[in-house]
């Protein structure tokens, strides 16, 4: 029998001191982003066979050092603004390193699954959320709507005698769940995976502004109810992840009532926008949700993997997600006397949710706001809104950008639109662009479509992006544009010609 394991237990100074210089220089994002152009090169010399004799740690550092992290993916650069997340903060980075290695299960009494009560209060005080909501934290925004839906879908099938988590779904029964167009796709895949189906989500129209239109909101729910299809929940999303919108909620919360069914709101990107004192009141009626779900990675910048889910109803949340008791784990933790970190299992948060052994992520949590600050989130967030309102001014002012709808929050979504191009075109053009856009690297948006039409859709939550790369975003675009689009820059002059 051997009694000396292969892996290095030791030496963390020296291997984490071995990455971090290829970690520093990765986070100033120098040069052009070649890893795409290059893939062939790193992914031979990742694509060899298992090893059946290890290499040892000096060689995995340096494989990481030289091939893994030069190549790695630069979602953190201040020009890019292409999704809802983006690279982490320094403290949200070492207090995640300090998890893994000191904390590395949410049970238990110690620090780490402390912090995850502490930072759950801390940012339910933050968003303005009831203080007693039963708050847990999720891998993502994903988990956060399909535990918040989890709880709906166990509220309404309660409601008609049924317990969904123990029997399933009654086969007699027609449900639905009412949304958007709008609406996150994570949600419809919630429904799925729920056994409501994708089919169950009423895919509501929404007005000019991108919000769910309330009018057709309740005709849905006046046809079903007069066909006995029970309302599972309405989600109002807060905000889109296409534009930004924030659907009305207090309205919503309103007609849950008067159909007495669970509101549910998706805020896993906007709801950070409640802080900026301009946009504050779009968010009116939010006490009122049922279940809340909020994503501390994408505009609090924690670590990838750090999403969140608040729930009014504790008791009914845990009928929904608890696991029958297994003597491994809560037989270690009784009644007895506290002599041990491992006599009393901690907040149950496996009975909240669908993981069981999950991370300590409420120390990233409390790590970037013990740093910043309310004050500093604040002032993200207000900075943000302000890029994107300082983009669609610019759009506005330069008679070949369009703006495609006004921005509420930090997204601001246009396109290069030369007076003679028929509407035929316009899709293609943009799509060429955008393209262009990221083979440049300097500013990466992402497209989108609002009202059928491609956008090039910018959303700032980069905490290292400043005005310069919102500014290089519009010429680039212009030019980009022009250059495609024959005659375009000698006719009307390029935008810098113009603000000179
Ligand atoms: C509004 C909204 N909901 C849900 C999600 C899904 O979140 P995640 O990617 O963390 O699972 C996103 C992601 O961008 C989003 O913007």
């Amino acid at each position: 029998m051997s009694q000396v394991d292969a892996s290095e237990t030791d030496r963390l100074s020296e291997a984490i001191g071995r990455i971090l210089p290829a970690l520093e220089d990765f986070n100033h994002f120098q040069g052009q982003d070649l890893a795409g152009r290059q893939r062939s090169t790193w992914m031979a010399a990742l694509n060899q066979p298992l090893p059946e004799r290890g290499v040892g740690l000096d060689q995995v550092l340096r494989k990481l050092t030289e091939t893994i992290i030069p190549n790695g993916l630069r979602i953190g650069s201040p020009g890019f603004c292409g999704w809802v997340t983006t690279a982490p903060t320094t403290a949200g980075t070492a207090a995640t390193l300090a998890a893994i290695v000191a904390g590395s299960q949410r049970y238990f009494i110690q620090p780490f699954s402390y912090l995850e009560t502490v930072a759950l209060r801390w940012l339910a005080e933050l968003l303005g959320l009831p203080s007693d909501l039963q708050g847990t934290f999720t891998s993502g925004g994903s988990v956060a709507n399909l535990v918040g839906l989890g709880a709906a879908r166990q509220r309404a099938f309660e409601r008609r005698g049924h317990d969904p988590a123990r029997d399933g779904l009654p086969p007699d029964s027609r449900w639905r769940v009412y949304a958007s167009s709008e609406v996150h796709h994570v949600v419809t895949r919630a429904a799925a995976v729920l056994g409501l189906g994708r089919r169950a989500v009423a895919n509501i129209a929404v007005d000019a502004a991108q919000r769910i239109d309330l009018d057709h909101l309740c005709e849905a729910l006046g046809a079903d109810r007069a066909k006995g299809i029970l309302p599972v929940a309405i989600v109002a999303s807060a905000g889109t992840v296409n534009t930004g919108a924030i659907d009305p909620i207090e309205q919503m919360a309103e007609i849950a009532s008067r159909y007495d069914t669970w509101l549910h709101i998706d805020g896993a990107y906007g709801l950070f926008g409640v802080l900026d004192p301009r946009v504050a009141p779009l968010f009116r009626g939010l006490e009122r949700a049922d279940s809340v779900a909020v994503d501390p990675h994408k505009w609090l910048a924690a670590p990838i993997g750090c999403g969140a889910v608040f729930v009014r109803d504790r008791a009914l949340l845990a009928r929904a997600f608890t696991t029958e008791p297994a003597e491994y784990l809560e037989g270690t933790a009784g009644t007895r006397e506290m002599q041990s970190s491992f006599d009393d299992l901690g907040e149950p948060h496996h009975h909240f949710g669908v993981e069981h052994s999950a991370p300590s992520r409420g120390v990233r949590v409390w790590a970037i706001l013990k740093e910043i600050g309310a004050e500093g989130i604040r002032e993200r967030v207000i900075r943000h809104n302000d890029f994107a309102r300082h983009l669609a001014s610019r759009v506005d002012e330069d008679d070949r950008l369009e703006l495609l709808t006004a921005p509420t929050l930090s997204i601001c979504c246009f396109r290069y639109r030369p007076p003679q191009l028929e509407e035929t075109k316009l899709d293609d053009l943009n799509t060429e662009i955008a393209r262009r856009l990221r083979v440049d690297g300097a500013y990466v948006p992402s497209t989108t479509r609002v009202a059928g039409k491609i956008a090039i859709r910018p959303c700032y939550i980069n905490p290292r992006t400043s005005l310069a790369e919102v500014d290089g975003l519009a010429d680039r675009v212009r030019e980009i544009g022009d250059s495609l689009v024959p005659g375009g820059i000698r006719d009307v002059g390029s935008p810098i010609d113009r603000r000179a």
